[in-house]
């Protein structure tokens, strides 16, 4: 992204602990700093430093603790940027690329970004604030020169390309690619996404992307508030019975209401009852007309849903509604 000009976070990269001791023991770095592990930590490989011996302390976590196993063997430190964060996630196949709706992730665990990033607590979409225009912008700035090295250096990229963006004053600048749809981005896309997403895929599939372009949407805004197992991202209990949930796995919903929906990530079925079995266990979705009303029905079905041991942010969305 450096060489190319794409906006991003200004970043070292490490893969030798004397070498990161010396550069916190130096004068270049500045907090807060945030600190990656380079590997897959399912979602808990960011950790923020707000001074030296918090960088100390993540680095012997990741490197000498290896916390994360070999994910941690190489660290990359970068500079802290603020701002509001969007999710623009592309489909690429060999005849083009087409943007999806943009989204909003929220990694922290607690109500107002507090608390430890996880692998996402809710997402909205489309975004009020973040316009076609803008979708449009981050294409030609970002994802079109990426896509274009890779193929310059011999390794096309096809299937799924998501960028995590933080709108600083200076634009958006890019905080992470994956190479998925984005979790909780994508339960909050598919309850919008009227083209069949098998007819998206099979195009894909046969290079022809570009002829089931432009996408069909369904009007409206969508939220997902995902409920976790209480102690996620850290440790937590499995088992837990989820009462409210029929066998169905949905929850007093007309079962073909499609703007209602529980996403089941982290559950099992008991033979008796749905119980949790995972970090993060549902998301609740839903898909009326106005961002208001997604907000508040998504908080309420999350409230019915959720068990004694478990929990949600109630605040899911209310951040884009500011930024309006
Ligand atoms: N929601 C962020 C991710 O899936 O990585």
């Amino acid at each position: 992204m450096q060489r190319l000009g794409v906006p991003c976070p200004k970043s070292r990269t490490f893969d030798d602990y004397e070498i990161v001791l010396r550069y916190i023991n130096g004068p270049s770095v500045t907090y807060p700093a945030v600190i990656k592990a380079d590997g897959l930590c399912v979602g808990k490989g960011v950790r923020f430093a707000f001074n030296r011996q918090q960088a100390l302390d993540i680095i012997n976590d990741f490197m000498i603790r290896r916390i994360h196993g070999p994910a941690g063997e190489m660290v990359i430190f970068q500079e802290c940027l603020t701002g509001p964060e969007v999710s623009v996630i592309v489909l690429v196949d060999e005849s083009g690329m087409v943007a999806l709706l943009p989204s909003m992730d929220h990694k922290r665990l607690e109500e107002n970004d507090q608390g430890p990033n996880t692998g996402g607590m809710g997402a909205i979409a489309p975004l009020p604030f973040f316009t076609e225009q803008m979708v449009d912008e981050a294409a030609a700035r970002i994802f079109l020169p990426v896509l274009g090295e890779m193929r310059r250096l011999g390794c096309p990229f096809t299937g799924i390309l998501y960028a995590g963006l933080i709108l600083t004053d200076e634009g958006p600048k890019v905080l992470e690619f994956n190479v998925r749809m984005g979790d909780p981005e994508c339960q909050s896309l598919m309850m919008l996404l009227d083209t069949p997403l098998a007819e998206i895929f099979q195009a894909m599939a046969e290079n022809r992307l570009l002829e089931v372009a432009p996408l069909r949407w369904k009007p409206g805004f969508a939220a997902c508030v995902v409920l976790v197992n209480r102690g996620y991202p850290g440790k937590y209990e499995n088992g837990d019975i989820i009462p409210n949930l029929g066998r169905s796995g949905q929850c007093g919903i007309p079962a073909n209401d499609p703007d209602w929906y529980l996403f089941h990530a982290g559950t099992a079925w008991g033979g008796d009852h749905w119980r949790t079995n995972g970090g993060r266990v549902i998301g609740a979705t839903v898909r009326p007309a106005t961002l208001p009303d997604a907000i508040k029905s998504a908080n309420a079905l999350a409230s019915v849903v959720c068990w004694p041991g478990g929990q949600f942010r109630p605040d899911i969305g209310r951040k884009a509604l500011q930024l309006v």
